[in-house]
């Protein structure tokens, strides 16, 4: 079977049932005609996940994973997010997609209010909006046939495509890269890349308009990782997507991305269009992030002393740090900083920044530079490892994005799962007190995030007094969806690394694509 997206022209936009005409035809989209037209718009929005205690179930506290979010997403266009493991990237993946109920603010989608809908009011909504999730083994319903697993969505929504199910589930393999016949095959038979376009295809099924992508590649090989993207690339300029895609690094988003979001502990910090923030990064968050994933570019041979590695511990969300929550680690930090929160504002036109003092702006104190210079002394470099590692993501996907079509190149033949787990666990952030045996056995996630690098001991004292507590109940006040993943959300994952992990284990995604379809079965049926 071929692996590779260039042997499967991707060319039949999806036809199931006749509704997503716009979504078709928004393949045609020029940029200038997309730039007004917002397909999903986010106004404030937050999410605290509620931390209980004791008998009573009292709420002491609240892990507050997004805190207040501002962006846009426009028709046809991709957003990258990208942050440190336990930002709030999956958490605001899945608000926006309404597999979890917000705490506040406001999501529109085409200019509607959507939320809090209802089960039965989003029923309409969950063919627009679809999401790949992050780990393609735990994703798929080991006891479904491949033809069961993509067909599902038709069968929960009512619809019965032109020439019946079966049809277009071939179909849909067929345009993903897998092969038709395969189609009562089990996901066992598959290797992780073809997993992940299993995942995709289902994603496709009813022909989406927005498409959410919370690290779909992190989990797979490099060499399948580029042709992953590869795919979702070929399938937006086919099918007119929007995409969202969350990453932990930029090696990823970098290639596809129109726009870049930057996170930090549930708060964006810069939001700028790709172009301009690899150019010119405003935050020094961002410039931390830019500086640590090398750019194949030989005419950065002295990127080396460039490189800025942060030091100290990724603060709790449970108790964010006062003011810019960057402080505790930002090089460039004053007394405001400590104090006073700064607004997301456009310094530059398409460049949204969260900073006092921002990075390469015209009025940026004499005494900024100092200050980063002395920085940049200080600071240690990124080991080669990790710098190899992300530049090989990086070089592969952009070969497969720019360079001529090339030969398929099985999976198979590809590095095993085993050399990607171990070149993962070495570029990951260690945390000893985190780690419990079911997660050694997680797959490989790609955790290139020499950011965190340094940070060797969770110190995070509320972390103990309060770890039982994110407790099945803690969130019983949320819906059916919710509720089901916070009884897989352990203890109160202050551990920002270890939430990650567990994602990573795919328990998360598991639970989710069981809910989602349980939550759809039960009101459907
Ligand atoms: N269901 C949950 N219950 C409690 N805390 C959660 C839950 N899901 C995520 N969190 C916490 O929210 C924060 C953000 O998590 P997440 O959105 O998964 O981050 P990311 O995807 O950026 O790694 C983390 O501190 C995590 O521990
Ligand atoms: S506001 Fe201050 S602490 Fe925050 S990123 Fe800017 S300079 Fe650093
Ligand atoms: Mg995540």
């Amino acid at each position: 079977m071929s692996e590779n997206p260039k042997d499967t022209a991707v060319t039949t936009p999806a036809k199931s049932d006749g509704t997503k005409a716009t979504a078709a035809g928004g393949a045609t989209l020029t940029k200038d005609a997309a730039d007004g037209d917002v397909l999903l718009k986010v106004t404030g929005l937050q999410k605290h996940f509620p931390i209980k205690k004791g008998l009573l179930q009292r709420q002491v506290g609240a892990v507050h994973a997004v805190d207040g979010i501002d962006f846009e997403v426009r028709r046809g266009e991709t957003l990258g997010v990208v942050g440190e493991s336990g930002c709030g990237k999956s958490t605001m993946g899945r608000l926006i997609t309404r597999l979890l109920e917000p705490t506040g603010g406001r999501i529109e989608f085409e200019g509607r209010d959507i939320t809090h809908l209802g089960v039965g009011g989003m029923r309409p909504l969950r063919r627009d909006v679809q999401m790949i999730f992050q780990d393609p083994y735990s994703s798929l319903n080991p006891r479904h046939t491949i033809g069961t697993i993509v067909g599902a969505p038709f069968r929960l929504q009512g619809v019965e495509p032109e020439g019946g199910i079966k049809k277009e589930v071939q179909r849909l393999l067929s345009v993903v890269g897998l092969n038709p016949e395969h189609y009562n095959r089990y996901p066992h038979e598959f290797s992780g890349g073809q997993r992940q376009r299993i995942g995709i295809a289902r994603a496709l099924a009813l022909n989406p308009k927005l498409v959410v992508a919370d690290e779909p590649v992190s989990a797979l090989d490099v060499s399948i990782q580029a042709q992953v993207v590869n795919l979702l690339d070929d399938l937006q300029q086919e099918l007119g997507l929007t995409y969202v895609i969350i990453a932990h690094d930029l090696s990823v988003v970098r290639h596809v991305s129109d726009r870049i979001a930057v996170m930090y502990l549930g708060k964006i910090v810069e939001l700028a269009d790709r172009d301009q923030l690899y150019k010119s990064p405003m935050h020094p968050y961002t410039k931390a992030l830019l500086s640590a994933v090398p750019i194949p570019d030989p005419s950065r041979k002295s990127a080396r002393s460039e490189r800025i590695l942060l030091k100290g511990d990724v603060p709790s969300p449970i108790s964010p740090p006062s003011g810019c929550r960057f402080h505790t680690r930002c090089w460039k930090a004053t007394e405001i900083c400590r104090t006073t929160e700064p607004p997301l504002a456009e310094l530059r036109p398409g460049q949204r920044v969260a900073c006092h003092h921002p990075e390469n702006f015209a009025d940026q104190q004499p005494q900024d530079t100092v200050l980063l210079s002395a920085a940049k002394e200080a600071a240690e470099l990124v080991s080669d490892e990790v710098l190899a590692q992300s530049a090989e993501t990086s070089a592969a996907v952009a070969a497969e994005l720019e360079g001529p079509a090339e030969p398929a190149s099985g999976e198979s033949v590809s590095k095993s799962a085993g050399s990607a787990e171990s070149s993962s666990e070495s570029g990951e952030s260690v945390s000893k007190t985190a780690r419990s045996a079911s997660e050694a056995t997680e797959p490989a996630s790609k955790s290139t995030e020499p950011v965190s690098k340094s940070v060797s001991k969770p110190t995070e004292p509320v972390s103990k007094s309060v770890s039982k507590s994110t407790e099945p109940a803690s969130e019983s006040a949320e819906p059916a969806s919710e509720s089901a993943e916070s009884a897989s959300a352990e203890p109160a994952s202050v551990d920002v690394s270890k939430t990650d992990r567990r994602e990573a284990a795919g328990e998360t995604g598991r639970q989710e694509s069981a809910e989602e379809s349980d939550g759809q079965e039960s009101t459907d049926k």
